[in-house]
């Protein structure tokens, strides 16, 4: 079973077979924030690319916790020389964690760290459980054919922006809910901040209409149970 708990913007615990991943950590000074980075739990934390609202509090819960940062290796380098302990990989490429098979796929974005420095190229990333679940969180992204691909094998859920000015809006959203076929999707990356203002409720209401997808509106706070 895997449990799947919003934080707000983009950030999220995952919980699979008892271990726990955190992704895109973004707590202190995140407006939805449903948990501070004090109370955070984490085994992995997946960092999709360098910008503040993702990094977030990667580090000092990364240092509290021990938990092993997963990202690109330019983000894996400028955290490992922090204290964090990592595991560095590209986009493409997968590995096979306890919690189940992480891919980096592409995003079309950019990634610099909060200090200036090079954060490599920005991701998104598939997740294959043990039990047969496959999980895409696109990361901060622009549409791409691509999406195609990345949801050939079938999807159970597909995490994506929709707030637009930094992402995909509302109606690239659908496009990619399109090209991904998702059983279930999840908007995020909107109404954090006044330029990423949409109307949820509204996107749910096309997306439902125009493709078989389900889309559930997260909470920060709420868990969602894939079984
Ligand atoms: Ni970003
Ligand atoms: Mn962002």
């Amino acid at each position: 079973m895997i449990e799947l708990t919003y934080y707000g913007h983009a950030a999220f615990q995952l919980i699979v077979d008892g271990h726990i991943v955190l992704i895109d950590p973004f707590l202190e000074g995140n407006p939805q924030a449903a948990i501070s980075p004090q109370d955070a739990r984490a085994d992995y934390i997946v960092v999709t690319h360098g910008h503040g609202d993702h990094l977030g509090d990667t580090l000092p819960i990364a240092r509290r916790t021990g938990a092993t940062v997963i990202a690109n290796a330019e983000i894996c380098a400028w955290v490992k020389e922090k204290g964090a302990l990592t595991h560095s990989m590209q986009i493409g490429g997968g590995y096979a964690f306890p919690f189940g098979y992480l891919k980096l796929t592409l995003a079309l974005h950019g990634s610099s760290l909060p200090d200036g420095s090079y954060g490599g190229n920005p991701a998104g990333c598939l997740i294959h459980s043990e039990d047969g679940r496959r999980l895409y969180f696109a990361g901060d992204t622009g549409l791409f054919s691509d999406m195609k691909l990345i949801g050939a094998d079938g999807l159970d859920l597909a995490v994506v922006p929709i707030g637009d000015n930094y992402t995909m809006g509302p109606a690239d959203a659908l496009q990619a809910v399109k090209l991904l076929h998702p059983k279930m999707a999840v908007p995020i990356h909107y109404d954090t901040f006044d330029v990423i203002r949409q109307d949820v409720q509204l996107w749910k209401k096309r997306v439902e209409c125009a493709t078989d997808t389900r889309v559930r509106i997260m909470q920060p706070g709420e868990t969602l149970r894939i079984d």
